[in-house]
């Protein structure tokens, strides 16, 4: 059976799904590797590192594929290359994407979705979002020291001493407590502060002071937070005020599944920061934790800098891609039987990432939000499908077996 490694085409796209040192990893589970022309071009993985691996280069190699690898979900247009009953794993943004979902129901392909693995203990070696979030929250802190003009650490010389900066991060999550760890490698004094009350403790694991507000945390499903109603929203803008106006630099990864990103700082209490500070806003993407962040930019702010995160771990194309890559090797491992690609559509994790399959919409949540209402459904709906969907779970899947 062959894999193809696609060249991503989305702009400023700078990672590639499988990297030349894991190449092996899919001949051995019995795969032939089939890469378009460049793909890796970008993440400086020329096309004669992925041949010494072992893999062809080929520019039908969407054609040819049985299973198709990228880091964005190919567009429509490039789907309509693959044959029907082909797969593919990649990021695929299923609340933005339901003309795209359409088609890949329509062509009947098997999309699976990177960002729908559960989040299970067992899933954890195959969550693109992690690897990811990792990627982001170590370049927010580098990028913060970098625009920053003076010193992260302590620095005790005999021409005096010189204080250490003081960086401020909302939200710890995966990216959030890369940020808090990095810049306090890099000699920070770090405070953090994040709505679920789990968090607390793992700041202070990362040897940052915990920000508490006293205010009620808000714990969502399987983990995640909760949106805030505006009142809270206000409260604990107020509250981090005289924080954020103390700090050097202040880094944001604030978010809510499925939601736009919580607006956490105002431009007022930006502008209350000190001369020189610096914002890294990696949710601007998003809608913003900063109001005022433009993805892709710097701009000024009152006194501060303020810099937009976009597509932040393809900043780092190399490290990202080898993490993606083996998120990548870990999943295919799991659908893969005696050399045959073959999903247990009955395995929690199999059906939780799958958005289509065998011609249908097989994310219920997306199906119902392009079909209708299952009710409308008729009772045998199932009833010729070679693999009936199983029950689903939600976005995001809840689970308890998190860490
Ligand atoms: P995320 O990217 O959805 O959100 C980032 C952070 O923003 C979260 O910690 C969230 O609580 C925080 N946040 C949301 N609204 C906020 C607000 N108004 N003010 C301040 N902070 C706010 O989350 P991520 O990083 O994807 O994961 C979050 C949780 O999932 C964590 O508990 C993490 O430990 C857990 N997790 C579990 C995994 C597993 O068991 N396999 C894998 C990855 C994460």
């Amino acid at each position: 059976m062959k894999i193809a490694v696609a060249r991503e085409t989305r702009e400023g796209e700078s990672r590639v799904a499988m990297v030349p040192e894991l190449v092996g990893k899919l001949t051995d589970l019995g795969y032939d590797v089939l890469v378009e022309p460049d793909a890796g071009a970008r993440a400086e993985y020329d096309d004669q590192l992925y041949v010494d691996a072992g893999a062809v280069v080929s520019g039908s190699a969407l054609a040819e594929a049985d299973v198709v690898i990228a880091v964005n979900a190919l567009t429509s247009d490039r789907a309509r290359q693959l044959r029907a009953g082909a797969a593919t794993m990649s990021f695929l943004p299923v609340n933005s994407s339901h003309d795209l979902v359409v088609d890949l129901r329509d062509m009947d392909i098997t999309a699976f979705a990177m960002e729908l693995v559960p989040r299970i203990s067992r899933a954890q070696s195959m969550d693109a979002l992690s690897s990811q979030a990792l990627v982001s929250g170590y370049r927010c802190a580098i990028v913060a020291a970098g625009l920053l003009r003076r010193f992260f650490p302590l620095n005790m010389t005999a021409a005096g001493t010189v204080q250490p900066a003081q960086v401020v991060v909302l939200g710890a999550g995966v990216a959030g407590l890369q940020a808090i760890a990095t810049s306090k490698r890099l000699g920070a004094v770090v405070q953090a502060y994040d709505v679920r009350a789990a968090a607390a403790e793992e700041i202070r694991s990362m040897g940052a002071k915990s920000i508490d507000l006293e205010l009620e945390t808000l714990e969502g499903s399987g983990g995640y937070a909760r949106e805030m109603t505006e009142d809270r929203a206000a409260r604990q803008r107020e509250m981090l005020a005289p924080y954020i106006a103390n700090a050097d630099a202040l880094i944001t990864t604030a978010a809510v599944p499925g939601r736009t990103a919580p607006m956490l700082v105002t431009s007022e209490m930006v502008e209350q920061m000190k001369p020189g500070s610096v914002v890294v806003d990696l949710a601007a993407e998003s809608g913003g934790n900063v109001e005022g962040s433009v993805a892709g930019k710097v701009v000024r702010i009152g006194h501060a800098q303020v810099w937009g995160g976009e597509n932040v771990p393809s900043q780092m194309p190399g490290p990202a891609s080898k993490l993606y890559a083996q998120n990548i090797v870990n999943l295919l491992t799991l659908m893969t039987h005696e050399g045959e690609f073959a999903p247990d559509f009955d395995d929690e994790v199999v059906i939780g990432a799958a958005v289509t399959h065998a011609g249908r919409i097989v994310h219920e949540p997306t199906r119902e939000a392009i079909e209708g209402p299952a009710e409308d459904e008729p009772v045998d709906q199932y009833a010729e499908a070679a693999d009936p969907p199983t029950a689903r779970l939600d976005l995001p899947n809840d689970s308890e077996d998190r860490t």
